[in-house]
């Protein structure tokens, strides 16, 4: 057996308005993850939101919440993030020249580091940084905005990704985000992610437990039924 899938919603495309109550319901809803994407319209041509509503959504859920840094300057914001609650923090390696330093300053404040790549950005640039980082995040999108269409060329990054990680026997998890949808999920699956990121696909459907419940059941699937899912491993 493999890792358990983990679904992890994206507040991006939930109501803003009602935030604390479609928290809850992606809660109830059979949710592993609540992600929470940061953008700061400099890295990304987007902006969201930072620690306070990290803050503020630490006391309404009991969900792990995974912090997606679209930022710059991560260094200077590790720390306010740790102090809200996050539990998992992931850094751009396009925007950490210093990636080592990143990884350990998260670590240092008791937050689980993860690590994420552009769809153009090569694997080969996460080499030296594998055996430290508790997650590993294909992006499958270009990061800015929910919404997009999955860039089918990364199903292979995917599983070039899980090859190194079970090589070097890491039990780093392996996250993909960006147009993730019930359809495309056994195929994302198969080829070695063990955590979806979704926010159109949750949040655009009022049964946030059917969809999450579809996409986890696609691990199944994707164990059954794609015969190349064991070539990866
Ligand atoms: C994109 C964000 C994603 C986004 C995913 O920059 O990192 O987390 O919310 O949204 P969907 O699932 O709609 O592609
Ligand atoms: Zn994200």
């Amino acid at each position: 057996m493999g890792q358990p899938i983990l679904i992890a919603p994206s507040i991006l495309s939930a109501d803003f308005a009602r935030l604390a109550d479609e928290v809850a319901a992606v809660e109830r809803a059979g949710a592993d993850f609540l992600h929470i994407d940061v953008m700061d319209g400099h890295f990304v041509p987007n902006l969201t939101v930072g620690p306070p509503i990290v803050e503020a959504l630490k006391k309404v859920t009991k969900l792990p919440l995974d912090v997606h840094l679209m930022i710059t300057n991560a260094d200077a914001f590790i720390p306010e993030f740790a102090a809200a609650g996050a539990d998992y923090l992931t850094v751009h390696v396009e925007a950490c020249p210093h990636l080592h330093r990143t990884i350990q300053l998260i670590k240092e404040h008791g937050v689980k580091a993860g690590v994420t790549l552009n769809p153009a950005t090569s694997i080969s640039l996460l080499q030296e940084i594998l055996t430290d980082v508790d997650l590993v995040l294909i992006m499958s999108v270009n990061p800015g905005f929910g919404g997009q269409k999955f860039i089918p060329s990364v199903l292979n990054k995917i599983a070039a990704t899980r090859v190194i990680l079970d090589r070097i026997k890491s039990s780093a998890l392996l996250e993909v985000d960006g147009g993730v949808k019930i359809d495309n999920a056994p195929q994302i699956i198969a080829a070695g992610a063990t955590v979806l990121v979704a926010g159109s696909a949750i949040f655009s459907n009022r049964d946030y437990a059917g969809t999450i419940a579809a996409m986890r059941a696609a691990g199944t699937t994707a164990a059954t039924s794609v015969p190349q899912a064991s070539a990866h491993r």
